[in-house]
């Protein structure tokens, strides 16, 4: 996939549905009793994956292109699939499920890709061992394949050592099987709440306070209707495209702003970016708006801290527009990063250095000296779709030509990203 320096991006867009929130409200679905109807779920390659688990222990989900169908069995209703788990790259899939399947009646296995079975699974083994679960990997290496038997669960206060909301949801749904008292668990910094503010809309008894979120077992779960907002991980490329290219002006609609998530609307505005919120209101019990974005000159700014988790997903981009901004960028308190699909921390450095950038990789983050021209690169995308879709963003703002090498796999998270991409920009 080749792209050239464009004269700037200009229309409106919807970006697909949020991939986190899609994920849960199959899952949650599942586990609830009656039909659940999800709108605008993302029909991206991770949360097709999550569907085919489902199918997999007996659910009955009905996908159409106007709204999914699930057709819950209540907490106790998965029955044991006919064979191994495929959660394909899914890390979502992988570590929420497990929290799920450890409180099942059967054992199972489950695995996925290359980059899945080299993804930290310790962070959920750990938590879920000490409550009781049976989940071993494999190859003995912390990784997937996992196989989880049937244990007694009970509740624990887990002091998680990452802000993950992986971990976190994982460690809340096992809690739901738990034989004694409430499940809690402490985050060091706010991960997003997409399955506590979910969870609860279902009608499960769970409760956040600061960054501990904490819910009683056995709830009575009851199908929803579910709309889902649009992804602000996807609109995070068009956001950076029109902030970059000189005479962009574009207006996203429907995308979810949730405090969690928001994280790179608040870099930025410091980073002085004109980013205006319009007709905010609520999807789907999360709170959305309409993004109006126009060129912006941008200057460096330091990102870290407790602002980390809500812009996790957004930081390859952020990289690239902070290499065409003014100024010093500083990213710290980011090495969760080294452990994403890819090691997005050494690829964004290595890749976007060969672009031109002055970037230097640090222990927990990079600094980059913005303001020097980018040139274009044939970049290989290492099969990581947030690889990808950064830097064909970057070739729209780059001299020359810039290519993606393994560009389809955009797919996990925005089948179509490369035409909606096309359709905003002015040649
Ligand atoms: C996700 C949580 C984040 C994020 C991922 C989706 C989720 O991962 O990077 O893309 O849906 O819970 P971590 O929990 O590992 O930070």
């Amino acid at each position: 996939m080749i792209f050239q320096k464009v004269k700037g991006l200009r229309g409106e867009i919807t970006v697909p549905g949020d991939k986190s929130i899609s994920h849960r409200a199959v899952m949650f679905g599942a586990l609830a009793k009656g039909t659940t109807e999800i709108a605008n779920f993302l029909q991206g390659a991770d949360c097709l994956s999550t569907i085919a688990c489902f199918r997999q222990m007996g659910i009955k989900i009905e996908n159409t292109p106007e709204r999914i169908l699930v057709h819950g069995k209540g907490l106790h209703g998965l029955k044991k699939p006919d064979c191994i788990l495929d959660v394909g790259n899914s890390g979502t899939t992988t570590r929420l499920i497990s929290g799920i399947l450890s409180g099942q009646d059967f054992e199972v296995s489950l695995t996925g890709d290359d980059s899945i079975q080299s993804r930290p699974m310790g962070r959920i083994i750990r938590p879920l061992t000490e409550m009781g679960a049976k989940i071993e990997s494999i190859r003995q290496n912390g990784c997937a394949p996992l196989t989880i038997r049937p244990g007694k669960l009970h509740a624990i206060h887990y002091n998680s050592p990452v802000a993950s909301a992986q971990v976190k949801s994982c460690v809340l749904l096992a809690g739901m099987y738990a034989q004694d008292g409430s499940t809690s668990v402490t985050e060091p910094a706010l991960s997003r709440n997409h399955t506590e503010l979910m969870l609860s809309y279902f009608g499960a008894d769970i409760t956040s306070e600061g960054t501990t979120a904490s819910i009683l077992p056995e709830p009575h779960l009851t199908a929803q209707k579910v709309e889902v907002p649009g992804d602000i991980s996807s609109a995070a490329y068009f956001i950076a495209a029109a902030l970059m290219v000189p005479g962009s002006e574009v207006l996203i609609r429907d995308v979810g702003i949730n405090p969690t998530r928001d994280g790179i609307l608040r870099v930025v505005r410091a980073m002085g970016g004109n980013i205006e919120l319009l007709n905010e209101r609520t999807m789907g019990g999360e709170p959305a708006a309409d993004l109006l974005v126009r060129h912006s000159s941008l200057h460096g700014t330091v990102i870290e801290g407790s602002l980390i988790p809500a812009l996790i997903d957004e930081l390859p981009m952020i990289a690239i527009l902070a290499a065409c901004a003014e100024g010093t960028t500083v990213i710290r308190n980011a090495e969760e990063l080294k452990v994403k699909e890819s090691n997005r921390l050494d690829i964004m450095v290595t890749e976007l250095a060969r672009m031109g950038a002055d970037i230097e990789g640090t222990d927990d983050g990079m600094i980059i000296r913005g303001g020097r021209p980018l040139y274009g690169a044939a970049i290989d995308s290492r099969l990581d779709h947030r690889i990808a879709m950064s830097f064909a963003v970057a070739g729209l703002a780059a001299e020359g030509q810039t290519e993606i090498l393994r560009a389809d796999c955009v797919d996990i998270s925005y089948p179509g990203f490369y035409r909606d991409l096309e359709k905003l920009t002015v040649n």
